[in-house]
């Protein structure tokens, strides 16, 4: 018999928190909060889209146990994550007299829950929030942790803060209303759990991916369970990303740069440039001779098998791209330390490495395998 609610500990000293995986977690959401956190005035942020399936059932339980609450609903999309939204959703927060004792409940996917935390963060030097993610992405790995950002013209991220949430409320119903593509994107990041950390968990999702993708709810509450511990155990060891947490960026230096040739216009999702950039790693990975070639074609006959793009003749738009652009904005990486571009490799699945020690001319090799079909 399946628990009705698996909580992981995220243990970060005064900062810990539990994050609550199970069904059904949004329709008692209202008691949970009463009990958590006493009377607070809540704060619901929210985007368009997720507020039609999901913000109904959300108020309802809010008012029956008598809590006072506000909605900020946001344009839905990469684009919300920007000064002009931050403003608007501060605006809003003192225009309602928020308070230090205030609850601001971000309700969303990864765009929400990284503005409504950056917000969070900022609004009278911090108020507390919690993380109610709707997307299977936002649930394995954005809504834990504590990164917090906007996005600026000159790039992904660049503005933001280590904040943690208060709570992490995950209901696995949400996911039935996901359109296929957003599923798929959202298991690029549980493999990446497996590849980065946990070789027994890449064996499971061999055997279990297509499950998880086809809607059985069992195994889509494991794969979130294991992400999140696999995460948890991450950041409770490296909050602020000094050393290990970077494994949790394998594949995002060559997937942000796939993403920013991509304009985050729609063709590419987040997932999917991961998915990308963990095959352009492991190549990277096998051309400098550490990893052997039969563990990437084992990746990449998973990925491949359950749908996910693998290089990026994937779609012909991208046929023209240009491999020094790539590369360049590679180059504009955050993860860029004395001018040294950082990447995450692997050694085989499930055991992961941070270098700087990468030839640049391997790094155009494998761009331009993957812009040709090869990798
Ligand atoms: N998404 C990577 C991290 O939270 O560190």
């Amino acid at each position: 018999m399946m628990k009705s609610e698996e909580i992981i500990p995220v243990n970060l000293g005064d900062r810990s928190y539990e994050i609550c995986v199970g069904s059904g977690i949004l329709e008692t959401i209202g008691v949970s909060l009463l009990k958590r956190f006493g009377v607070r005035k809540i704060f619901i942020v929210t985007d368009h889209e997720v507020a039609t399936h999901w913000l109904g059932l959300v108020v309802a339980s809010i008012k029956k146990v008598g809590l006072k609450y506000e909605v900020a609903s946001i344009p839905s999309g990469e684009g919300s994550k920007s000064f002009y939204q931050l403003e608007g959703l501060l605006n809003q927060f003192f225009e309602a007299r928020i308070a230090r004792d205030g609850l601001i409940v971000a309700l969303g996917g990864g765009v929400v829950g990284d503005l409504a935390g950056f917000a969070a963060a900022v609004a009278l030097r911090g108020v507390d929030f919690v993380q109610v993610p709707t997307t299977l992405l936002a649930q394995v790995d954005s809504s834990v942790g504590g990164k917090t950002a906007i996005n600026t013209a000159q790039g992904k991220n660049l503005v933001g803060s280590f904040y943690q949430p208060r709570l992490v409320l995950i209901d696995t119903d949400v996911l039935d209303t996901l359109p296929q593509r957003q599923i798929l994107s959202g298991y690029a990041e549980i493999v990446k759990y497996g590849l980065i950390k946990n070789r027994q968990f890449f064996e499971w999702l061999e055997v279990n991916g297509k499950k998880i993708l086809s809607g059985d709810t069992e195994a889509r509450r494991t794969a979130i369970v294991e992400s999140c511990k696999t995460k948890a155990a991450i950041v409770g060891d490296d909050e602020k990303e000094t050393g290990e947490r970077a494994i949790l960026n394998f594949g995002h230096t060559f997937g942000h740069a796939f993403e920013a040739e991509a304009k985050f216009n729609g063709d590419l999702l987040h997932g999917e440039a991961v998915a990308l950039g963990m095959m352009a790693a492991l190549k990277l990975s096998k051309i400098t001779g550490i990893c052997n070639g039969q563990e990437v074609d084992r990746v990449n006959f998973h990925l491949q098998s359950v749908g996910l793009p693998v290089n990026l003749s994937f779609l012909d738009k991208f046929s023209g791209w240009n491999v020094d652009a790539l590369v360049k904005h590679i180059g504009h990486d955050k993860k860029v330390l004395d001018g040294k571009i950082r990447f995450i490799l692997l050694k085989e699945i499930g055991n992961s490495f941070i270098t700087s020690e990468v030839d640049p001319n391997n790094v155009s090799a494998v761009i331009s395998q993957s812009l040709e079909g090869r990798l």
